[in-house]
């Protein structure tokens, strides 16, 4: 595949680039630059080549199954790219960032043939268009139409197939034009890799999963048994295992349609699912009301009126005495309620044990809330690779390394 160090012949041209900019934000503002500082050395790259930089990404989530038409544009509002904008200009004082309020039609023209070489211009969310997640081959060809060449740095994005992940590149591509990868996405594919086809010097590999819904990540569990010599389940997720084992939870969170499928798991996992012995559990999960607190062992079960919220003590030392024998960890969901100082220690175990890993294994956080619960804990920089994807990531592993977003560019 090409890359976006490899390309030639950028002066003047219209590169069209899918980036991640999906940050997290409230009312404009955003809460983490992260996703746009991992994109800024393919925008630099070609910034050096005299390009004219479109930049395109998507913010948020628009229900376009809402027949209120006043909230759709609600959901647009809350949604919008111009503070990413001005992030971005931030971020590149040098460079004029320039931002269109427009997702298609003359406006965006307009604004694509005003760019300048060695500039930028941000697009409007690209799911203000119903056809983005269709991937309306008539939104694709008119992206497309604006651009001499695509690259492809989105890897966040890089599990969905939609009109400017998958439709544009096939497009430009099909039309002879070029289509590469950019840094963040050579960085994340290549890490992620290692995680994919295993090689005997990574082994033991352990994959430690939390999270809430079990039906989100059955396909990745089945694969990961196949890859992994463990895989320990904490969070959210492991009430549902621990019900399928036959152990009391309370009112902990159960993911029912998936318990029959967490029993065939646990039968054929042969010892490799490694789950919680104890719990911490409480009468509430609101910090604002009086509530008890207390650790439950499994043996036991979480009484009636509890639920848990973290991995209680025995659990915090089982975890870490699997992961302290890993060559490789991947690790995707918290063990907890970590944004609660009284439910973060399963998670601050877990970090810790991949810390001290530090020189002896490879560790990978699979993006997502994993990887703001390190940020948030101050673990971020023990870790080999902290993925910008969640969804991406699991996606990769699941299919054996392909991705939509990548495949294309093939
Ligand atoms: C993410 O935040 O995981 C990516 O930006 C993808 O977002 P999506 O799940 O809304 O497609």
């Amino acid at each position: 595949m090409l890359t976006v160090k490899e390309m030639k012949d950028l002066q003047g041209k219209y590169v069209y680039v899918r980036v991640d900019f999906n940050v997290p934000q409230t009312n404009g503002v955003i809460r983490d630059t992260n996703r746009i500082k991992a994109a800024l050395p393919t925008i630099q790259e070609l910034l050096s080549k005299g390009a004219r930089v479109i930049l395109m990404s998507h913010l948020g989530k628009i229900k376009w199954k809402e027949p209120d038409p006043e909230k759709i544009e609600a959901m647009k509002k809350a949604n919008d790219m111009a503070p990413v904008a001005k992030a971005l200009q931030e971020l590149l004082p040098e460079t004029k960032v320039h931002f269109c309020a427009a997702t298609r039609g003359e406006e965006l023209k307009n604004a694509v043939a005003a760019l300048k070489d060695g500039e930028v211009l941000l697009g409007q969310n690209t799911r203000y268009e119903k056809g983005e997640e269709k991937n309306d081959p008539a939104l694709a060809a008119e992206w497309a139409s604006l651009a001499d060449a695509f690259v492809m740095d989105a890897f966040g994005s890089a599990h969905r197939a939609h009109a400017s992940t998958v439709g544009v590149p096939s497009i430009l591509k099909e039309a002879g034009k070029p289509v590469a990868l950019g840094y963040l996405m050579i960085k994340e594919v290549e890490n992620l890799s290692r995680c994919v086809e295993v090689k005997d010097e990574d082994r033991p590999y352990i994959a430690v999963l939390g999270g809430l819904k079990v039906s989100d990540k059955i396909k990745v569990i089945e694969t990961l048994l196949t890859k992994c010599d463990y895989i320990i389940i904490g969070g959210a997720m492991s009430y549902t295992f621990r019900k399928a084992k036959g152990e009391e939870i309370g009112m902990s969170f159960l993911d029912a349609d998936s318990l029959e499928y967490a029993k065939n798991c646990l039968e054929k996992a042969n010892g490799k699912i490694i789950l919680p012995i104890d719990t911490v559990a409480t009468t509430s999960f609101d910090p604002t009301v009086e509530r008890e607190i207390k650790i439950v062992d499994a043996a036991e079960g979480i009484p009636a009126n509890m639920e848990g919220c973290d991995i209680g003590p025995k659990s915090r030392e089982l975890f870490a005495s699997y992961i302290a024998k890993a060559k490789m960890v991947f690790w995707n969901g918290p063990m907890g309620v970590f944004e609660q100082a009284d439910f973060k220690n399963g998670t601050v175990a877990v970090c810790e044990a991949i810390k001290d890993l530090e020189g002896k294994a490879f560790s990978v956080i699979g993006g997502g809330d994993s990887a703001s619960a390190a940020k948030a804990l101050g673990y971020k920089q023990n870790f080999s690779h902290v993925s910008t994807g969640g969804g991406a990531s699991l996606e990769m592993i699941e299919n054996d390394g392909h991705l939509p977003g990548v495949d294309v560019l093939k």
